[in-house]
């Protein structure tokens, strides 16, 4: 992998300054920050090649389209999914999710069916879910957490039933860090032929997802989460659940022949793609994961698991502080409190020191719900974090205690 330095130099913006101060910045479980490469290439887009996709014969036209296309290629070799029809471009992951719950509620879902979730849920994959049960008349089931954070899986094998239709579950929780056991999950769904939606908003951007070896039926990101730009999204559908549903919006290109009578449907991936999509957006997430195969996803993961490890020896060695989710499978998120000092105060003076950490509930409020409390500070690191700026949060935490002490 290239050396930390030159790493960071691809990023432009860990050069600026916050209240005078080196930015340091730990709020990667929000939003990732950009390499050049991404940036240029939207530029690009919009320099030399701006036209809209799949509509015109001309040139620009053809260009866009060609590199739109090949953006799909890319996040279908990125993710290993089987075909580029399974892939589809949204807004983002709460938009892939609420594609699913809308599409898959009208076609399979029947009055006293049943959806499970987990406790650990980012509310965009427990909202969706709870408009769909309303629509349709379905229940939602939720699998219990244990002190740790952790899913208790022999809680989720008991909610599993006949009335079951779909589980939904997040790789990864985006308030603790913490790794599902996604495979036995899907394993046991699948045994009750029950298909696995898998939110991997927090998951895609840590190391290396399989799609087939998951064998999940859905998978959902953000590009935005995974150095690409914002407002873009991918839904991974196995071709035989895409084929069967139908489409949640209606519009431009995702039609093949419409009368007043009868619109029928264009092929797969585009009769999910309504109106003009986001091509600058979807050819940038194409750069970012080039960048990230670029350095390697199995060294991106060694590097985060070693900036997991001394962050979490140094702050709970730390008096006073709590770490939420003690379980040991983990990406680099720390989520904690610090005793009688509110998680607002703390990441107000840590803002003040040039550290941007996220404070609150995360989206994730049933999760704050089980641990009786109202928010957590989440520091969330990536790979151009650096040993120095945990050094520099330890330094900080320890400030903010004495200030309130
Ligand atoms: N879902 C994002 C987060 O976890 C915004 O911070």
């Amino acid at each position: 992998m290239k050396d930390i330095t030159h790493i960071r130099a691809d990023f432009p913006i860990l050069k600026t300054k916050v209240y005078g101060k080196p930015l340091v910045y730990f709020d990667n479980g929000a939003t990732t920050q950009k390499p050049q490469c991404v940036i240029d290439t939207v530029s690009d887009v919009f320099t030399s090649y701006n036209a809209n996709i799949h509509r015109g014969i001309h040139s620009l036209s053809d260009k866009a389209s060609e590199e739109y296309e090949k953006a799909r290629e890319k996040v279908r070799s990125f993710i290993n999914a089987g075909k580029r029809e399974e892939i589809v471009f949204t807004s983002g992951a709460t938009s892939s999710i609420n594609a699913v719950a809308f599409s898959f509620g009208e076609r399979f879902i029947e009055n006293g069916d049943e959806i499970i979730i987990s406790h650990l849920e980012h509310h965009a994959n427990i909202v969706p879910w709870q408009m769909m049960c309303e629509r349709r008349g379905a229940k939602l089931k939720v699998i219990p957490i244990n002190d740790n954070g952790e899913i208790i899986l022999g809680e989720y094998y008991k909610l599993l039933s006949f009335k079951t239709k779909l589980v939904a579950i997040a790789q990864v929780s985006n308030a603790l860090g913490i790794i599902l056991p996604v495979k036995e999950i899907i394993e046991a769904a699948h045994s009750a032929n029950v298909p696995v939606l898998v939110d991997g908003a927090q998951g895609v951007q840590h190391g290396v997802t399989d799609v087939c070896a998951f064998d999940c039926d859905f998978y959902v990101f953000s590009g935005h989460k995974i150095y690409g730009p914002t407002g873009i999204g991918v839904l991974y559908g196995k071709e035989k659940w895409l084929a069967e549903l139908p489409p949640y919006q209606g519009g431009g290109d995702m039609v093949e022949n419409v009368t007043f009578e009868k619109t029928t449907y264009n092929e797969l991936p585009f009769k999910f793609e309504a109106g003009t999509m986001n091509f600058p957006g979807a050819i940038g997430l194409g750069t970012a994961l080039d960048y990230l195969l670029s350095l390697g996803r199995e060294n991106i993961a060694a590097r985060e698991k070693e900036l997991l490890d001394y962050a979490t020896n140094r702050l709970s060695g730390i008096e006073g502080l709590h770490i939420y989710g003690g379980s040991p499978f983990k990406i680099s998120t720390i989520s904690f409190l610090l005793n009688n000092i509110h998680q607002y105060d703390t990441g107000m003076i840590l803002d003040k020191l040039g550290i941007a950490v996220r404070t609150g509930t995360h989206c994730a409020q049933p999760v704050m719900d089980r641990f009786g409390i109202d928010g957590t500070v989440r520091a969330s690191m990536c790979f151009y974090n650096t040993i120095e700026e945990i050094e520099y949060l330890g330094t900080g935490i320890e400030k903010v205690i004495s200030m309130f002490s």
